[in-house]
């Protein structure tokens, strides 16, 4: 796709372990860009929700997956006080219009995700809409296997990674910011267990493109990452970004 002149589907790959930052960086780099920004972790999280509402065993591969179809799932940017974004949300999920945003980032869900994110019924069902979404271009994708498995070909591919004691520490900030009590050996805890889990699953583990730009942010705040991507932009890694 590279150095075609039929326009190019504009989407920016970030990838990487969970609570690494990447979902920061790609908020800030999908509003200073214009793009649209995707969050994918929020579809699995769905998919999870809905389950566990529909009083279905997160163990039940088929009858997640048959779910997983059928989501009635919407994800729009949260653009003013009207619709939320006063809270310090990135975007608004609606499941069967019921808006649960911050419902997906429960402990319970955070407990299963794992499991029904492994399922590769659900994991096509999850990349089929990805791929709508990307094509319409100007997107942040924001993910696990954006850069290998969804849109590989995407012009610029990062992989945000970060120590799991730091990672840990930023989500029991958050956490507590949100006012939920939150135990930091517990969050080290399901950190570890998660990427663990993402890292060895048969379907889509989580790793880094071949091409990816690996980014470890362990000792970087939100703004100095921005700083490296901005220059990875202006380097022409990716001329077609910005010919957009
Ligand atoms: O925010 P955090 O990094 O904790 O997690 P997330 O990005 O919301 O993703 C939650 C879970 O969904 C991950 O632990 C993965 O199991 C799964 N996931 C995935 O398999 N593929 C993606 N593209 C995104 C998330």
């Amino acid at each position: 796709m590279t150095g075609e002149k039929t326009p190019t589907p504009t989407v920016i790959a970030i990838d990487g372990p969970a609570a690494s930052g990447k979902s920061t960086a790609g908020y800030m780099l999908a509003r200073e860009l214009g793009f649209l920004y995707l969050d994918t972790g929020s579809m699995y999280r769905a998919a999870t929700l809905a389950a566990l509402r529909a009083g279905i065993d997160p163990g039940d591969e088929a009858a997640v997956s048959a779910l997983s179809r059928d989501l009635e799932l919407q994800l729009k940017p949260a653009s003013g006080a009207a619709d939320g974004a006063a809270d310090g949300r990135q975007y608004t999920v609606l499941l069967d219009g019921d808006d649960v945003t911050w419902e997906l980032r429960s402990p319970q869900v955070d407990a299963h995700v794992s499991v029904v994110s492994s399922y590769p019924g659900v994991r096509e069902e999850m990349v089929r809409r990805q791929r709508e979404i990307a094509r319409m271009g100007s997107v942040v994708m924001v993910g696990r296997d954006i850069g290998t498995v969804v849109i590989p070909d995407a012009p610029l591919k990062l992989y945000i990674t970060a120590s799991a004691q730091v990672r840990a520490r930023r989500r029991w900030l958050d956490r507590k910011a949100q006012g939920h009590d939150a135990d930091y050996a517990e969050i080290l805890a399901d950190i570890n267990r998660r990427d663990e889990f993402d890292s060895q699953r048969k379907h889509s583990p989580l790793r880094p493109a071949e091409d990816a730009v690996i980014i470890d942010n362990t000792d970087l705040d939100p703004a100095a990452v921005l700083v490296e991507i901005r220059a990875l932009l202006g380097a022409g890694r990716s001329q077609e970004i910005k010919e957009v």
